[in-house]
């Protein structure tokens, strides 16, 4: 069994590059100096036996996912959202990882996926990640240790057009649950739709729509193809120099969705932090393994600055706003009964 992805090199430059780099004022992208590293390395914690899940809430384990999964409490966490490397030769803070072949991904996924029914809930429900070559190979997978659900696909902004070939402009997620038995709060995640054709019924009311302020809008099922999100870039308050890093507003979709306030939610592979953020944001408790320190840090830095600043870019009053639409948003007002509500627009 493939434990170790093809970990090729490990070049340090990378990070002393990033803390170096001189960046424009209105750059936003999120660093750590020397002396916050420190400081924020003796918040995370490291598993060598048995852990009780009130040791690790709300924590990053900096350490291999493969050497940690064992030690994790049974039956601990009610949502798993995985963006492990995909299946591409890429750096992640000059740990260089190498494309496998499909076989041996398959086989790496394999490693840790099937460490997970032990440490899921009943009724946890499971979120991947791939790209168009990954996501096959994790449909295989996946489907041999839980109820597979759907499979959402995102569009990405980012990315460089190729001569010979169709920009990669989209990612998967496959969502999957442990059992019939799991949460699903589409109310948290509905469209709120301009309405083209207004319908009425016989006695000339609204059918199926209101009018409010600015418009005409229908709240809808929220579909498995998702248009309305950001990659993060340097003037986006979320952004790090994480070379893969996931927008806070999709973390929250799922967060939302699949799970509810006080639950736990892991990430096995947590990057910059994104799953925590959004997750300690949204009133969820969490828990996230990163195996590069630098990483693990800059997460922690970020859960700092979520205590003073809960917003996410994209989400305002309990709803989802279309990309690049910060002109059009409202700045936060309290609703008339002083509850937050949790729709989705798409104006
Ligand atoms: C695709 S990135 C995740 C990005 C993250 N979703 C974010 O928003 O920042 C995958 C992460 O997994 C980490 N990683 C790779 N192998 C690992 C392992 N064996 N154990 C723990 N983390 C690992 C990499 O360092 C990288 O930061």
């Amino acid at each position: 069994m493939i434990r170790q992805y093809n970990i090729v090199t490990i070049l340090r430059k990378e990070v002393l590059l990033s803390e170096q780099k001189k960046r424009a004022p209105r750059n936003r992208t999120i660093t750590l100096t020397t002396a916050e590293r420190e400081q924020f390395k003796t918040h995370l914690v490291r598993l060598d036996g048995p852990a009780a899940l009130a040791a690790i809430t709300n924590k990053t384990i900096c350490q291999d996912v493969f050497a940690v999964l064992q030690w994790l409490p049974s039956h601990s966490v009610d949502l798993l959202f995985a963006d492990p490397p995909y299946n591409l030769s890429k750096s992640f803070n000059g740990r260089a990882f190498s494309e496998l072949p499909p076989d041996q991904y398959e086989e790496w996924l394999d490693g840790w996926i099937s460490e997970l029914p032990r440490i899921l809930k009943p009724t946890a429900s499971v979120y991947i990640c791939g790209d168009w070559r990954s996501s096959s190979a994790i449909h295989r997978v996946v489907e041999k240790y839980f109820i597979v659900r759907n499979r959402i696909t995102w569009e990405r902004e980012k990315g460089r057009g190729a001569k010979s070939n169709w920009k990669n402009s989209s990612e998967d997620i496959w969502f999957c649950t442990v059992s019939p038995d799991y949460t699903f709060n589409v109310d948290a995640v509905k469209l709120k739709r301009r309405v083209i054709a207004p319908y009425t019924t016989e006695k000339g009311e609204p059918k199926d729509w209101n009018e409010s302020g600015n418009g005409r809008f229908r709240f809808t099922h929220p579909s498995n193809l998702w248009t309305d999100l950001t990659v993060p870039f340097w003037s986006m308050p979320e952004n790090t120099d994480h070379p893969t890093q996931k927008p806070e507003k999709l973390l929250a979709k799922i967060i939302l969705a699949s799970s509810n306030e006080g639950d736990v939610v892991f990430d096995p592979f947590l990057g910059s932090g994104t799953t925590s953020v959004a997750a300690k944001k949204l009133n969820r408790r969490y828990i996230g393994v990163e195996i590069d320190e630098y990483y693990s840090c800059l997460a922690e830095k970020r859960l700092m600055q979520a205590e003073i600043d809960s917003t996410i870019q994209g989400y305002v009053e309990g709803l989802f706003w279309e990309r690049n639409s910060l002109a059009k948003q409202k700045k936060p007002t309290k609703t008339r009964d002083n509850r937050k509500t949790n729709q989705l627009t798409l104006i």
